[in-house]
């Protein structure tokens, strides 16, 4: 196992986990529990973002305050199930610059095919976070990891809901400098490349397509 992997396993994440992989919650509800757990998840993932200090008033008086130092964060998401995350990310951090990179897995071979890519400017001086609830095969957070170094981008972390042994392996040994951030590490990947038990589709439980 990778020494970068961070399992997220606060009991209300576990707790709207378990509702999420439930296949008789509504594409509705599982919409708004992938927002809810974004915000921990997030919370998690930020943790080690660095602070500097600005001279502000309170109502009371001077003080030297911490804010968030640099550039603004980028907060990138592999279309289409990384909206789901992303989207409850940009509330915590709102003026997050947003990057999307679209990636559907072939059925047959499992490999990621690019469709779409657009990134925000200057990647290199900011820390980026790359979204996508589900790490299977890995091939889908590798390409997009690829993708993103090619345009500079330096300091990044992985987010995803639940993660497979499989792809935990690969993804390390392609990005051994990226931390993968998981609610669940489950058992193994079946024959069709699902993560088992997992929780089916992830895209298609959003959206409600099938
Ligand atoms: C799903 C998921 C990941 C990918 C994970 O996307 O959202 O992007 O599969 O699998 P991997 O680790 O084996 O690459 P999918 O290709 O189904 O596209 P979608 O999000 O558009 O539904
Ligand atoms: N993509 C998904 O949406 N679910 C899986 O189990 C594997 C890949």
């Amino acid at each position: 196992m990778s020494k970068k992997l961070i399992i997220v396993d606060h009991p209300l994440v576990q707790h709207k986990l378990s509702l999420m992989r439930d296949k008789l919650t509504s594409t509705a509800v599982f919409r708004q529990l992938l927002r809810e757990i974004s915000f921990l998840l997030g919370y998690e993932v930020l943790r080690d973002l660095t602070l500097t200090t600005a001279e502000i008033n309170t109502p009371v008086g001077p003080m030297i305050a911490p804010i968030l130092e640099g550039k603004k964060l980028a907060l990138v998401s592999i279309l289409r199930a990384g909206n789901g995350l992303l989207d409850g990310m940009l509330e915590l951090v709102p003026s997050a610059r947003v990057g999307h990179i679209g990636l559907y897995r072939d059925p047959i071979s499992l490999i990621a095919v690019e469709y779409y890519l657009k990134l925000p400017d200057q990647i290199n001086d900011r820390a980026t976070v790359l979204v996508d609830p589900m790490l299977a095969t890995a091939n889908s957070a590798i390409a997009a990891t690829n993708r993103i170094k090619e345009q500079g981008a330096r300091d990044i972390r992985f987010a995803c809901l639940l993660a497979a042994p499989e792809g935990i392996k690969a993804f390390a040994m392609a990005h051994p400098d990226v931390p993968i951030f998981t609610t669940s590490v489950d058992s193994h990947l079946n024959e069709h490349g699902y993560i088992v038990p997992g929780l089916g589709d992830a895209g298609d439980r959003m959206y409600g397509t099938k």
